[in-house]
């Protein structure tokens, strides 16, 4: 098993994150999900970020302070965050204007909170989509939530980079073991903010451990 000292660093991935791909990051509330999060998308050149906030994060309201609560038309070029609070389950049909947005192309979503838009049964068509289609078009996705049973299945198999923290739940790691195919007993031994990687593109056979990213 590959262990790694110091910070995560793109060169520890082995692979590029590209803007058409979906990353999805699985942790408990406080593990960095959102820290990895917000490094992931500082490595993606994309011309327009779409931020949906579906829940009073404090973290996302202080770093993009200017949020709006739609986009007319055209989403406009750099990031844009969309805040909506809405409780689960009305998320799931309550964003589907921003998410049918997906099929101008070119462009990241990042879903702080994606069991608010989804879970193991129930989805947006347009996330699917994005998930299923979205790459031909330039799309890419980036998706935190807590647990590998909460999540849509397709949010797990579609995925080119996952990122999981410390996991006791032997539901959660069959879940995931179903999805890609490997291993993932090391998520049993995680540090704080170490992360479970991996990406099958980049020629994993099995999830390397990932120190913590640096905060931007
Ligand atoms: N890579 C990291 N290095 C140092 N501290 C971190 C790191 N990731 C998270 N933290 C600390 O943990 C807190 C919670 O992280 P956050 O990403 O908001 O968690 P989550 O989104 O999983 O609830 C952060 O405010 C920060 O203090
Ligand atoms: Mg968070």
């Amino acid at each position: 098993m590959a262990r790694t000292a110091g910070r995560a660093t793109a060169a520890k991935l082995g692979t590029k994150i590209l803007s058409n791909d979906r990353v999805t990051i699985i942790g408990r509330t406080g593990q960095g999900k959102s820290k990895v999060a917000m490094w992931v998308l500082s490595q993606i050149k994309s011309p327009r970020k779409i931020i949906l906030n579906s829940k009073p994060d404090k973290d996302l309201l202080v770093k993009w302070p200017n949020w709006v609560k739609s986009i007319k038309d055209v989403p406009p070029a750099g990031v844009t965050h969309v805040a909506r609070f809405l409780k689960f389950p009305d998320g799931i049909k309550g964003w589907d204007d921003v998410l049918g947005l997906w099929r101008h192309g070119n462009m990241v979503f990042y879903f702080d909170e994606l069991p608010n838009h989804a879970n193991a049964s129930q989805w947006s068509g347009h996330l699917q989509q994005i998930y299923q289609t979205g790459r031909s078009v330039g799309v890419g996705a980036v998706a935190c939530a807590q647990r590998p049973v909460n999540v849509p299945n397709f949010t797990l198999s579609e995925a080119d980079h996952i990122f999981i923290g410390y996991t006791q739940l032997k539901s959660d790691r069959e879940k995931l073991e179903g999805a890609t195919g490997v291993q993932w007993d090391i998520l049993r031994e995680l540090p704080p903010y170490h992360f479970g990687y991996y990406c099958q593109r980049a020629g994993m056979t099995e999830p390397i451990i990932l120190p913590p990213v640096p905060l931007v």
